[in-house]
């Protein structure tokens, strides 16, 4: 079977290192290897929207900041489709129909919505497209038959749901819809990165994030004051690794060539870690390397941004071809279900001799 990929982000804001190592690398990983026939990457606006119905400009303003993200952190518009969420309006239509496969209490049960509703102090006044956005979900993701779902562990219920309603799908209407799988970050370090401060994380709100499009001296900046191991005072203590987030960064960037590069006095992150945890190295010096290895992942993104941000009409213009691209195809999946359903009255010959029929006789 032909091997499809769908993802996205909602814009609510830049994106930061943790979404980097999160998500973003492995698209480019993804895209790269040649094994999928189709890429399409999505920002969810409408999604977005549904805790930001009275905030319209922020998303408005974060989809070409998002957009600048992706095309940095190396997607490439030949190989990936960028499409906007609210211009294919087939998703819509398929949240409908959608809906009446899925259970007010099965949505409650949702662990990503049950924590998102208390993040936002949601409790007694849910919006309901915020309570079902999650079928909208199913929506993006079936409407592009994705058999492949890269994403963080955060949206693990998001592909149960989407999973459960094409089983439904499938057996009330007739197999139609193809049935996606996650694919996880593999290093655990990437699964969920830290805010600098140590804090389990990143959020805008909480000024804890470094981001993607941080100029170098700021990025050095909130490495230097990051949080490390309170334990640790003097140079010569024995210091910890747990929660340690200097540390976890470095689990998730660093990689051996850059040792001999920057920090020759170890091979590896290993040998580093030893030495850290047998006392005797200082927390600037390993924050001194976390810098550089930073600051190497980060200055070809640096680069590539700076050359798309002289074309933002082209990259609007990416967008939207993108997204016409999108909706040919979730068209078309559109066209299934409806068929499925029994709902395209005027295709469906075989309805019309029938009633011409009955009504004949
Ligand atoms: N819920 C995702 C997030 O918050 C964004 C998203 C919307 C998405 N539609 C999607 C992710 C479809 C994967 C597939 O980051």
């Amino acid at each position: 079977m032909e091997k499809i990929i769908l993802t996205g982000d909602r814009p609510t804001g830049r994106l930061h290192v943790g979404h980097y190592v999160g998500s973003l690398r492995r698209r480019v990983e993804l895209q790269d290897s040649g094994e999928y026939s189709k890429i399409f990457i999505m920002i969810a606006d409408a999604q977005a929207l549904t805790d930001n119905a009275e905030n319209p400009e922020k998303v408005r303003q974060n989809i070409i900041e998002v957009a600048l993200d992706y095309l940095s952190a190396g997607l490439d518009p030949k190989k990936s489709t960028i499409l906007i969420q609210s211009q294919i309006p087939e998703l819509t239509e398929l949240s409908f129909y959608y809906m009446n496969l899925v259970t007010v209490s099965r949505l409650q049960r949702n662990p990503t919505v049950k924590s998102e509703i208390q993040m936002r102090n949601f409790e007694a006044s849910i919006p309901v497209g915020f309570f079902t956005y999650p079928i909208s979900q199913a929506a993006d993701i079936t409407a592009f038959k994705a058999t492949t779902v890269p994403v963080g562990e955060d949206q693990m219920p998001m592909l149960e749901q989407t999973r459960e309603i094409v089983h439904k799908f499938n057996s009330v209407y007739g197999e139609t819809l193809v049935e996606p799988n996650i694919l996880l970050p593999d290093n655990k370090a990437c699964m969920r990165l830290p805010g600098t401060d140590g804090m389990a994380k990143m959020s805008k709100s909480l000024g804890n994030c470094i981001y993607l499009s941080d100029p170098e001296d700021e990025v050095k900046k909130k490495v230097m004051s990051m949080y490390t191991d309170p334990e640790h005072l003097q140079v010569s203590d024995p210091g910890h690794l747990e929660g340690n987030t200097v540390f976890t960064y470095l689990d998730a960037f660093s990689k051996d060539d850059m040792f001999a590069e920057y920090c020759p006095d170890y091979n590896n992150l290993d040998e580093m870690k030893e030495h850290y945890q047998r006392g005797g190295l200082g927390d600037v010096k390993v924050k001194k390397f976390l810098n550089s290895v930073l600051q190497e992942t980060l200055a070809p993104i640096r680069s590539r941004r700076a050359e798309w941000e002289k074309d933002i009409p082209g990259v609007y213009e990416l967008l939207k071809k993108g997204s016409e691209e999108a909706e040919k195809v979730a068209a078309e999946t559109l066209r299934d279900v409806k068929e499925a359903m029994k709902i395209n009255y005027f295709e469906d010959k075989a309805l019309i001799t029938e009633q011409s029929e009955r009504y004949s006789s």
